[in-house]
C-alpha cells in the first residue's frame, strides 16, 4: 500500500527519489508524487498517476533540490487521480501520509470553517491544513506536529516539509511504521527499509507518538512532550542485492527459486541430526510450549493459509486444539480464551493492519503468551509480540507471496515437532523428514518446463477449481489464491469431499480442476472425488506421486517426487506457484504488481 520516502542531503536527490519510489512499488500503488524545497525554500511539487516512469518525465522541475518528501499512493479515499495524489499542500506545508484518518470528516468541516479550501477527496489532506493552521498560530513546526497528532484519530505515518524551515523534514507516526536512515551526508525517512538500504544500513525505528526532525547532518527524535529522546541505531542485515532481480524476469520467479536456499539455511540453523535445536522460539520457550494446550492462529491471505496447515499438523501430532482465523474476523469476534492458550500471529510483513489489531486485542485477553512468526525484523508485529520468530527469508517483493509461505510452513513444522514432543511422537523421524525438504525442492524446479506447457491450457479459462484433502486443502486454497492474484482467472478451492455438495454443478468439459493428491491414507477418497469430475468430462490436472493410469484424454497427471506425508504441503505448493506464474506470463499481466493489490495492507 502507500509508501513514504524522504531525503535531506547535501547533494541533488531527484534521481535518488525516483529510485526510492521504485523500491516502494512492490507495496502496490496507483499514483506518485514529490515535494521538495526549491529556490527560497518554496515548495516544488510534481505528481503523476500510473507508473513511476510518468513521474520521471516531470523530474527536470526538481533539478538541484536536496530535501524532499515523496510518496506512492494506493487509493483508499478518492479515486487514483492527480488531485488525490500526495503530497498534499497547504499554505506553507506539504505532507505525505500512509494510513487512514478516521475523523477526517469532522476535521474537514472544522478546517473549512477556518477558511481552508480542500482540493482532494482524500482523508490525508486534513493533515497539511491542520499543520498549517497550528503553524500559523505558533510559528513553531514542532508544536504544530504535536497539536496535529493530538487532533488525529486513526493510523498514520506522515512526512512533512515546510517552506519556513529549509533543508529540514519532519515525520511522525502512530500505528503505521516509519524508519529513519542515517547516511554520511544525507538522512532518510521511509515507511520501510527497502529504499533506504541502497544508501545506508544504519536505521532507527520510530515508535507510536514520537516525531522527528531531520536534515542532512542530524536526526532528532522527540516524544509527544517535545523532549528529545535517544533511540538505538540498528544495523540492517538485508543485503541490497536481495532486493534486485538477479537475472530473473520477475521477483516472483526469483522468490520461487530462493525457496530451496531459505529452507536449507533454516534447516542448518534450527534442525539438529535427530532433534530440533533447543529454544528456537526464544529463551526458555521449549518449556513454555510444553505446557500449551490450545492455540489461536491469526493471519491474512497467504499467512492465513499457512495457519490452516499448522492447525492440521498440530492437531494430528498432539492433543493441542487449534483455531485458525482470518485477522479481519478475529478482531470483531468474541474470543473465549481457555487457560494455557497461545496466540500465534503469522505475517510476512509484520505490518498488516488487521493482524496487528488482532494482536493488540489478544494482548488484552488472557493468553499464556503471544508468538509472532514474521519475515521483517523491527516490524510493528514483532515489536508488540512477546515471543518472535524471524524467518529471515529476505525481502519479498512480489505481491503474490511464495517464499514467505514456505518459510512460514517450515517454521510451523518446527513448532509442530516441539509441541508434539510430550505426546510421544518420534522427533527423530519427523526431523529426518524435515531434513529432506531442500533436496526435494530441487526436483520440483526440474518440473518447470512441463508446467510451462500445462499453463497454456489455463490461459483462456475464466474459472478453475482447486481440490485437496487434509493438509492439501490449504494448499488448494493457496494455489487458487496465486492463480487469482496474478492471472486474474477466477479460482475456487474446495475440500475434495465437498465437491458433490455444490461445485460439481460447475464442472463440464471446459472446467479445469486442479487436484493435490499425495499418496497417503486419504488418496483413495480423493480419487473417487476425482472420478466424479471425470464422469462429467471435467479436465483434471493431478499433482501426485501416486501411480495413476494416464489413459484418459481429459486427465493430466503431473508426477510429484515421493516424499514423507509430513512435508507434502511445503513441496506441493511450489509447482502450483510455478503454474500460476506461467499462466500469468501467457496472459501478459503485471506479475509482480497485480492490479488492485498491495503487498503490505496497512489499512483495516
Ligand atoms: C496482502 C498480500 C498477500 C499477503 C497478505 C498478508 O494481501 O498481497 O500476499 O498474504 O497481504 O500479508 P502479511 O504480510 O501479513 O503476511
Amino acid at each position: 500500500m502507500c509508501g513514504i520516502f524522504g531525503i535531506s542531503s547535501t547533494k541533488p536527490i531527484s534521481n535518488q527519489l525516483i529510485k526510492g519510489l521504485s523500491k516502494l512499488e512492490y507495496r502496490g500503488y496507483d499514483s506518485a508524487g514529490i515535494s521538495g524545497h526549491g529556490i527560497n525554500s518554496k515548495l516544488i511539487t510534481i505528481k503523476a498517476t500510473g507508473p513511476i516512469k510518468n513521474l520521471k518525465n516531470k523530474l527536470s522541475k526538481l533539478k538541484g533540490i536536496t530535501t524532499a518528501v515523496s510518496h506512492t499512493r494506493w487509493a483508499t479515499h478518492g479515486q487514483p487521480t492527480l488531485k488525490n495524489t500526495h503530497p498534499h499542500l497547504s499554505e506553507y506545508i506539504g505532507i505525505v501520509h500512509n494510513g487512514i484518518i478516521e475523523n477526517y470528516i469532522d476535521l474537514r468541516s472544522y478546517l473549512k470553517r477556518k477558511g481552508y479550501v480542500f482540493k482532494s477527496d482524500t482523508d490525508s489532506e486534513v493533515i497539511c491544513h491542520l499543520m498549517n493552521y497550528y503553524f500559523n498560530k505558533t510559528a513553531d513546526m514542532q508544536s504544530s506536529i504535536v497539536s496535529t497528532a493530538n487532533s488525529l484519530e486513526g493510523s498514520y505515518a506522515i512526512a512533512a516539509i515546510n517552506t519556513h524551515t529549509p533543508h529540514t523534514l519532519y515525520t511522525s507516526c502512530k500505528g503505521s511504521p516509519i524508519i529513519l536512515g542515517k547516511g554520511l551526508d544525507a538522512n532518510y525517512i521511509s515507511s520501510d527499509i527497502t529504499p533506504i538500504i541502497d544508501h545506508t544500513k544504519h536505521f532507527i525505528s520510530m515508535d507510536d507518538g514520537e516525531f522527528a526532525e531531520i536534515n542532512s547532518a542530524s536526526i532528532k527524535i522527540f516524544n509527544k512532550n517535545k523532549k528529545v529522546i535517544k533511540k538505538p541505531t540498528k544495523v540492517s542485515k538485508i543485503d541490497k542485492n536481495q532486493a534486485s532481480l538477479m537475472g530473473h524476469r520477475h521477483f516472483m520467479h526469483k522468490e520461487i527459486y530462493e525457496q530451496k536456499t531459505i529452507i536449507k539455511d533454516m534447516t542448518s540453523r534450527y534442525v539438529g541430526t535427530n532433534k530440533i535445536l533447543p529454544n528456537i522460539f526464544g529463551h526458555n520457550t521449549d518449556k513454555l510450549l510444553e505446557n500449551i494446550e490450545h492455540i489461536h492462529f491469526v493471519g491474512c491471505g497467504t499467512s492465513y493459509h499457512a495457519s490452516l496447515v499448522a492447525k492440521d499438523w498440530i492437531e494430528q501430532f498432539s492433543k493441542i486444539t487449534c483455531t485458525a482465523e482470518v485477522a479481519s474476523e478475529y478482531k470483531y469476534k468474541k474470543i473465549n480464551v481457555l487457560p494455557k492458550t497461545l496466540f500465534v500471529s503469522i505475517s510476512q510483513s509484520g505490518e498488516t493492519a488487521d493482524t496487528i489489531s488482532s494482536l493488540k486485542k489478544a494482548l488484552k485477553l488472557r493468553y499464556t503468551n503471544t508468538l509472532a512468526i514474521c519475515n521483517v525484523a523491527e516490524s510493528t508485529l514483532t515489536r508488540l509480540s512477546s515471543m518472535n520468530f524471524l524467518m529471515n527469508a529476505g525481502p519479498e517483493i512480489s505481491v503474490a507471496s511464495t517464499k514467505a509461505f514456505t518459510s512460514q510452513l517450515f517454521t510451523l513444522l518446527l513448532l509442530t515437532v516441539i509441541l508434539s514432543r510430550k505426546y510421544g511422537k518420534t522427533e527423530k523421524k519427523m526431523v529426518q523428514d524435515i531434513r529432506q525438504i531442500d533436496k526435494k525442492i530441487d526436483e520440483l524446479y526440474k518440473m518447470e518446463d512441463e508446467i510451462k506447457k500445462i499453463s497454456s491450457k489455463f490461459k483462456n479459462k475464466e474459472h478453475t477449481l482447486f481440490l485437496g484433502k487434509g493438509t492439501s486443502y490449504p494448499i488448494a486454497l493457496e494455489a487458487a489464491l496465486k492463480l487469482k492474484e496474478i492471472s486474474y482467472i477466477h479460482a475456487s478451492a474446495y475440500h475434495s469431499g465437498e465437491l458433490k455438495h455444490g461445485p460439481l454443478a460447475l464442472v463440464d468439459k471446459k472446467m479445469p480442476v486442479v487436484c493435490f493428491l499425495p499418496d497417503n491414507h486419504l488418496a483413495r477418497l480423493v480419487l473417487s472425488n476425482l472420478a466424479e469430475v471425470e464422469a462429467r468430462q471435467g479436465q483434471t490436472f493431478i499433482f501426485t506421486n501416486k501411480k495413476i493410469a494416464r489413459n484418459k484424454k481429459q486427465v493430466e497427471v503431473i508426477k510429484m517426487p515421493d516424499c514423507p506425508d509430513l512435508i507434502v504441503p511445503i513441496l506441493y505448493i511450489i509447482p502450483a506457484q510455478l503454474l500460476s506464474y506461467h499462466v500469468a506470463l501467457k496472459k501478459n499481466t503485471d506479475v509482480d504488481k497485480p492490479r488492485n493489490l498491495a503487498k503490505s495492507v496497512t489499512v483495516e
